[in-house]
């Protein structure tokens, strides 16, 4: 009899990681069958479809369309409906990506079904309870019977947790077997056609800038840590636009939270006016990608960038105080720099990631393969 897989997705960080396992599965068939299901956390094209559609991920076989609203909102409304789609397929493994809402819900409603769950990016631990991704990565890991991880030092962060030895499997990371994919289709683009194509429709009455040959950097900015307080906000707002795009260009790629809150503290006009900040909406898996090949810098409060970055070689600095992913800062062979949201301490950090250059860096196992490794575990029983 077939095994029965079914994941769940909910969010952008999510899509880039379920690609190349559904691919995985596929290959498996028929001795493995998958169903997608997509709790529609985030229902924005820019922010969901595009992410389907370019990263080739099968179309999800539900939709549960819960939406926006607040943490409790979203996990509960998702729970509500994965209870009656996980009792209606009962699947030997039910699979959980990284640690959105989405995350955090089906990992509960489906250990209460007394199905075993299986989790992808077990064990990154910021120690940070601040941070609602770090809520929904200890009580996933704590529910999950099978815990696939990137790094050893995630492995050692679940020991030290007491988790079981049997179920942890260090696997490397999903997140590079799609870098690896699609960075042929990223290479093909032109940066310039790519910021220009995507300038953001608030800041359209400015004449478009082009990228200059001195080269850019990239923002991407919308933890609530950073962007839900002005007393934060305002002060990154101004070293932004007064300091560190004189230094060079900089791309910055607005979530819609991080839009939402600019506008809420009347801090958008003066981005908007900034002519060295090329403001954008958010834009696709490859063409983030085809400016992160060549950016100078990154400066971000994403996981996931840190990542791609340490890969790439693009020097990254991380405006957040700590991170999940250590694998990738500079004192572990990445290129990445934890900066917090102090103007000064962001200054620095980007003065020495512009004079340290390009340096690729993989962690071992991060070669491609994990989706397939992760596949072949679970079909195996
Ligand atoms: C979520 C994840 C975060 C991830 C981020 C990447 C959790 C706890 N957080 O945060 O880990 O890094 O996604 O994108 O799951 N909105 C839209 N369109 C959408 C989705 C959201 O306009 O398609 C707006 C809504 O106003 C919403 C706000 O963005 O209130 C925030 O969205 P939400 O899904 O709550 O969290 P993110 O900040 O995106």
């Amino acid at each position: 009899m077939a095994i029965r897989v079914l994941s769940i997705v909910g969010a952008r960080p999510n899509f880039m990681k379920i690609a190349p396992f559904a691919r995985a599965l596929a290959g498996l068939s028929p001795r493995v069958e998958h169903r997608l299901v997509h709790t529609g956390q985030h229902y924005d094209a820019a922010l969901s479809d595009a992410f389907f559609d370019g990263l080739r991920i099968p179309h999800p076989d539900t939709d549960l369309g819960i939406g926006s609203g607040t943490h409790a909102e979203q996990v509960g409304r998702t729970m509500m409906a994965l209870e009656r789609e996980l009792e209606e397929h009962r699947p030997d493994w039910v699979v959980v990506v990284g640690d959105v809402n989405a995350t955090l819900a089906a990992a509960v409603t489906a250990r209460k079904l007394q199905l075993r769950v299986a989790h992808i990016e077990a064990g990154l631990r910021s120690f940070d309870m601040t941070m609602p991704e770090e809520i929904n990565r200890l009580v996933t890991d704590r529910l999950s019977n099978r815990l696939f991880t990137t790094d050893a030092m995630a492995c050692g962060n679940l020991r030290a947790e007491g988790a079981p030895e049997e179920a942890i499997r260090l696997v490397g990371n999903v997140m590079i077997d799609t870098l690896d994919a699609e960075l042929p289709r990223a290479a093909a683009l032109d940066p310039a056609d790519v910021v220009a194509a995507h300038r953001h429709p608030e800041a359209a009455d400015r004449p478009p800038t082009p990228l200059p040959e001195e080269g850019f950097g990239v923002i991407t900015l919308h933890r609530p840590s950073n962007v839900d307080d002005a007393a934060i906000l305002e002060p990154l707002v101004d070293y932004l636009v007064e300091e560190a795009s004189e230094v060079l260009p900089l791309v910055w790629s607005l979530h819609p939270r991080t839009v939402k809150m600019l506008k809420t503290f009347a801090l958008w006009p003066r981005i908007a006016a900034c002519p060295r900040l090329l403001l954008t909406r958010p834009m696709g898996y490859h063409e983030m990608l085809s400016l992160n090949r060549v950016a100078r810098v990154i400066l971000t409060d994403s996981g996931g960038m840190q990542e791609e970055c340490c890969v790439l070689g693009t020097p990254c600095v991380t405006m957040r105080w700590n991170t999940e992913r250590p694998v990738t800062l500079v004192e572990h062979g990445g290129t990445n720099r934890l900066a917090g949201n102090d103007p000064a301490r962001i200054r620095a950090a980007m003065a020495d990631a512009l004079t340290a250059g390009r340096r690729p860096f993989r962690p071992p196992l991060w070669d491609g393969r994990a989706a397939e490794r992760i596949a072949r575990d679970l079909a195996a029983g």
